[in-house]
This record gives structure tokens, C-alpha cells and sequence, in this order.
């Protein structure tokens, strides 16, 4: 809006839309959810104008302008919502100890400095994830090592894990994509057989269980993220969990200057700690994660249903042992041979023009120029030699995981807030595109 647009009138839905910030602050809120609201109990999108997630109500509201006032903004500050946060977290997720962050990365980056990864280690990682789990293991200048997926799951394949493996190996960590969990009694059986430590990269994954335990302290530790996209959010925000005291101690120590707490130092630390505006939405967010992933679950459970009686489509499966995903991720895979040959990029277009939003998903990060370019580091080179970087390139192949983000596709963990009608609307909708790819197929 320019200036002398700000002395004009402005519709209702204008106003609301443009103001919606500043009438939370003021407790002005005065909002129509109605039309844009998804069923779910208590909490709506924050204006008609705003994107369908997050989903706010008039405690998280109340929760912010309880800190704002309080002039405690921060743990250091004497604030008391952070430690809330993670007693609360700690006690959904039956772990002992939690340690809030500003972000996921930065609960990678504390648990990765508190076993003090450094240069010349090798930190084994899947192929199909975000490039944060990479950045997390380059941080410290370790090297990170692809391990190949699992088509049916998407999930990282232990045998690849276990090929991965050498003498500098320090560390796994697996990343439970979509929020499904990986195979976890391999992944932690071979970690404890080679006597390393394993950290799960769950960001994706806040309540999925695997044989009935919340993910995150099956190894060492594990790590979530509360990013804007994710399914408990706080604009920003992470945490880490974990069972073990020294641990918990080292990881508290590093992630705030100064943390006092009784763990050997490594000379290494940083403030990633998480600020109370976060930790107030948090708290007040939590109260409702159980309900929303009830609705998940029983959507997602429907639409498998559904999609499995559609030939080249596939969902992806859980690894036995998984007892519940946090469906952050809807993943399926798509044959186009089933649907005429019609491309991925024009069936994702002919789904959209239908209302129903999908993603291509990852591209290869084993190969993305991201990832390649460690090899002409100048730091890496002089740590880990030009030779040894160009063999790593090799090392990293992964052919399944090649194929897999040539086919998978993904619906946002939002779209199963919605109810079983929408997803017998996808559903009929990826049919009807299957009746009709002949002709997409040719156009
Ligand atoms: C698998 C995975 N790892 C790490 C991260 C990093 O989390 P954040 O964005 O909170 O730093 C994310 C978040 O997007 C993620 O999806």
C-alpha cells in the first residue's frame, strides 16, 4: 500500500487481512473465520486473506500478549514459558529431558556440537530429505554421507546405512521423512553394534511413534523443528530430546552461553535458545496436537484406502514398527506409464487446475550443486584431499532414491485437517485424470 493509498477507505475483509497483526496485539480480534475455517475444533486460519495454516484461537492470542507484557522475553530474562514448553513436550513425547531451540537446524547444530562432530568425521544421512539435515553435518566441517531410500517407504534403507559405514564413521542420523518413522530397531541395533551414537532428524515427526514410543529417544537423541510449515509451529522455533542426563547437560550447556549445568565442555557453543513468544504459542499449540492428529490419521488412513484402488498410484508405506506417523507429509508415488505416460509435471497441473494442490517434492540432493560444491571447499579440501572428495562424490550414488524423486509426490499435512469428503474428492479427482490422461497425455 503506497501512502496515499493509507488515507483511503478499505473494505472489512481488507482491513482484517492488512490489520490482523496489530488487532492481535491490541486484542482488537474481530475476525470472520467462517468461510476458510477447516473442521477442525478451536482453531482457525488467522484472517479470510491468510494461508490455510497456521490455525490460531484466542489462547494463543492471549498467550502472546501475556509475554509482551510481562517485559519477559526470554529464559535469560527470567521468563518461565520455555521451560514450560519443554517439561510439556518432554512429558508428551515420555522423554526425559528436552531442550528448546530457536529452529531445527539449530537443535542438528546443538546435538552435533554437544558430541563435538568435528572435522574429519563422517556423519551417514539420508538421500531424501531437506538440505537443513546436510547444512546441520557441515556446519561442524563433517562430512556428510548419503545412504539410499527405500521406494516403498521413502524412508532411509538400513542396508544402505550399513554399506556407508568406515572407520571415521561418528555418527547416523536418520531422518523420519514426512514424519513416518524410519526403520528404527536396524538403524539403532547397527549404531549400538558399532558402538556410535544415533540421532534422529525427527522435524518432521513431533508424535509419531514407533512400537508404541514416541520417536526421538530411541537413539541417543532426536530433534524437531517448529518452522512455519510444520505441524506444532511457532513461526521458528526446535527442540531436542533425549534420555540421557550427560547428554541433555551438554546439549543445555551448548545451546545457551554460559548454561552452567554440570557436562565436560568442549570449548564449543553458540545462543540458539528459543525465545518465550515462541515457547507461549508452543504451549498453547499443544493443547490442540493431539486432536489434529487424530484428524491425520483418520484421513490419511481414508485416503490410503482410497488411492491403493487406483493402479500407478502408490502411498507410501510405513516401516513395520511404526505405530503412527505425523503425516506432516501426504507421499505417494505416480506412475505415468499407468496414466498414458501423461509427465508428472502435467498431472500435477491437471490436479491443480481440479483444486487439489500436490508437490514434486525433493529433487537429488546427493547431487544438487549444494552438495557438490563441499567438494571444491577450500576447508574440505584441506581437510578431507581433492582425491578422497572426488571418491566421496561416488560414494554418495543412490539409484533408488534417484528413481524416487522422479516419482513421488506430496499433499501438505493441512489438507488432512480437512475431512473424509475432501479426500474422496482427491481421490475421484486423481481417477478422473487417469480416465482422461490419454488426451492430457497428447495436449
Ligand atoms: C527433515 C528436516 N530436517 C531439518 C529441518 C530444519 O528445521 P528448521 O527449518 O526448523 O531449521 C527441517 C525443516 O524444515 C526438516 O524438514
Amino acid at each position: 500500500m503506497s501512502d496515499s493509498d493509507s488515507t483511503r477507505p478499505v473494505s472489512r475483509r481488507t482491513f482484517i487481512s492488512k490489520t490482523a497483526g496489530a488487532s492481535l496485539v491490541l486484542g482488537l480480534a474481530g475476525r470472520t473465520h467462517a468461510a476458510t475455517a477447516a473442521p477442525t475444533p478451536s482453531a482457525a486460519p488467522i484472517s479470510p486473506a491468510a494461508p490455510a495454516w497456521p490455525l490460531v484461537n484466542a489462547t494463543d492470542e492471549t498467550a502472546l500478549i501475556e509475554v509482551l507484557r510481562s517485559g519477559r522475553w526470554g529464559r535469560t530474562a527470567g521468563g518461565k514459558r520455555v521451560a514450560t514448553f519443554e517439561a510439556d513436550f518432554a512429558r508428551r513425547m515420555k522423554a526425559r529431558h528436552c531442550i528448546a531451540t530457536s529452529s531445527g537446524t539449530t537443535a542438528l547444530l546443538t546435538a552435533l556440537g554437544a558430541l563435538n562432530i568435528g572435522p574429519g568425521d563422517e556423519v551417514i544421512m539420508p538421500a531424501y530429505t531437506f538440505v537443513a539435515t546436510f547444512n546441520s553435518i557441515t556446519a561442524s566441517f563433517a562430512l556428510p554421507v548419503f545412504a539410499d531410500t527405500e521406494a516403498a517407504t521413502f524412508q532411509v534403507d538400513p542396508k544402505s546405512v550399513a554399506a556407508a559405514l568406515t572407520p571415521a564413521t561418528r555418527l547416523f542420523l536418520p531422518v523420519h521423512i514426512g514424519g513416518s518413522p524410519a526403520d528404527l530397531d536396524t538403524l539403532a541395533t547397527l549404531a549400538r553394534s558399532r558402538s556410535l551414537p544415533l540421532i534422529e532428524d525427527a522435524c518432521q515427526a513431533p508424535l509419531a511413534e514407533w512400537r508404541g514410543q514416541p520417536v526421538g529417544t530411541q537413539g541417543l537423541g532426536g530433534c524437531f523443528s517448529f518452522q512455519a510449515s510444520k505441524n506444532l509451529t511457532a513461526g521458528e522455533g526446535g527442540a531436542i530430546l533425549t534420555n540421557d542426563d550427560t547428554f541433555a547437560d551438554l546439549c543445555y550447556n551448548y545451546h545457551t552461553p554460559g548454561g552452567g549445568r554440570p557436562a565436560p565442555s568442549f570449548g564449543r557453543g553458540a545462543n540458539y535458545r528459543l525465545t518465550e513468544f515462541q515457547a507461549a504459542l508452543l504451549v498453547s499449540q499443544m493443547a490442540r496436537l493431539e486432536s489434529q492428529a487424530q484428524t491425520r490419521d483418520a484421513n490419511a488412513a481414508h485416503l490410503s484406502a482410497l488411492l491403493r484402488q487406483i493402479p500407478g498410484i502408490t502411498p507410501a508405506a510405513l516401516t513395520p514398527g511404526s505405530t503412527r506417523s505425523a503425516w506432516h507429509l501426504y507421499m505417494f508415488r505416480y506412475e505415468a506409464k499407468a496414466f498414458s505416460g501423461l509427465l508428472r509435471a502435467k498431472f500435477i497441473q491437471a490436479l491443480a487446475k481440479q483444486g487439489v494442490a500436490v508437490s514434486s517434492g525433493y529433487t537429488r540432493l546427493n547431487t544438487s550443486a549444494h552438495v557438490l560444491a563441499l567438494a571444491e571447499n577450500p576447508h574440505y579440501q584441506r581437510i578431507y584431499g581433492k582425491s578422497a572428495l572426488k571418491t566421496w562424490i561416488e560414494r554418495n550414488a543412490c539409484p533408488v532414491n534417484d528413481r524416487l524423486v522422479e516419482e513421488a509426490l506430496w499433499l501438505p499435512q493441512t489438507k488432512l485437517l480437512t475431512d473424509r469428503a475432501e479426500m474422496e474428492r482427491i481421490a475421484s479427482v486423481i481417477a478422473d485424470v487417469q480416465k482422461r490422461s490419454g488426451d492430457l497425455a497428447r495436449a
